[in-house]
């Protein structure tokens, strides 16, 4: 515990520098006024609460680590701490306030942030390629609905019904994350314009980015991309709050 001290402060030094502590302070007062009109509490004991424990556990003892925090697969299996992060996920993307929407999670996992949206009467759609039994376990205990899709560049999405209010898609990895072939320009455009197809006229785009090898989440190139087609961009977040703009003309083969 006392090791996160350091860390703690820092980061609100950080916050105080950049008005952070502001918005965030914001945030807590909205939360307070608000919060008594969800239907379940957005704290990560009350959201377990909600969930068959039994069947969770003989998962967990299938899929289980004797270290949940490893960074492999079976670390989704460390409930208060995903629980937690998919909560400030959905708070990030307004979904604790916002009336029904209908979402589309790319990448669902083991589907903690489509489950929490859903407790709170969102219309959630899950997409993922079945890789892992463990997610295709976690979604079905959830009653997380899921669509088997492999995204590939240049292929467009499926059919994926009713066009979604929000779009979203946490530690992406679709884009050969860490791979020789990552994607560049000229695939994130494809993605974007076929995207938007899927997105209602004031839909949003929500993408968090994964570290690469070289330790950043995108080029120079790839940032400016994003912001020429209206992402607004913090860190790892690629945010699209009012839909995703027509191209600049800019020649992507050229980059
Ligand atoms: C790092 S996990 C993140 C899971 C979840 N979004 C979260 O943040 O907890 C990446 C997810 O993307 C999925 N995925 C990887 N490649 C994919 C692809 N080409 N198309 C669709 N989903 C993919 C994986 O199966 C996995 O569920």
């Amino acid at each position: 515990m006392y090791r996160d001290l350091p860390m703690r402060f820092s980061e609100k030094m950080r916050k105080i520098a950049t008005g952070r502590a502001f918005s965030s302070a914001g945030q807590h007062l909205r939360h307070w006024l608000l919060d008594w009109r969800l239907p379940v509490k957005l704290e990560p004991q009350a959201i377990i609460a909600t969930m068959d424990r039994a069947k969770f556990q003989q998962m967990y003892d299938r899929w289980g680590v004797d270290d949940p925090a490893c960074e492999d697969w079976p670390k989704y299996l460390d409930l208060p701490r995903w629980i937690d992060i998919n909560i400030q996920r959905v708070r990030d993307t307004g979904l604790d306030l916002a009336s029904r929407k209908r979402v589309l999670d790319i990448g669902c996992g083991a589907g903690y942030f489509a489950y929490i949206a859903q407790l709170l009467g969102h219309d959630v759609v899950g997409l993922d390629i079945d890789r892992l039994p463990m997610f295709r376990e976690s979604t079905e205990l959830l009653g997380v609905r899921r669509v088997i899709w492999r995204i590939e560049a240049f292929v467009p999405l499926p059919d994926l019904g009713n066009r979604f209010d929000l779009i979203t898609a946490f530690l992406v990895c679709f884009n050969n994350h860490k791979q020789t072939d990552l994607w560049g320009l000229p695939e994130w455009d494809f993605f974007l314009d076929d995207v938007a197809k899927h997105l209602t006229p004031r839909g949003r785009l929500w993408l968090e980015l994964n570290l690469e090898h070289d330790g950043t989440f995108y080029t120079p190139e790839l940032r400016e991309f994003f912001e020429s087609r209206g992402a607004k961009i913090d860190n790892h977040k690629v945010m699209f709050n009012s839909g995703v703009r027509a191209p600049a003309s800019v020649s992507l083969a050229a980059r």
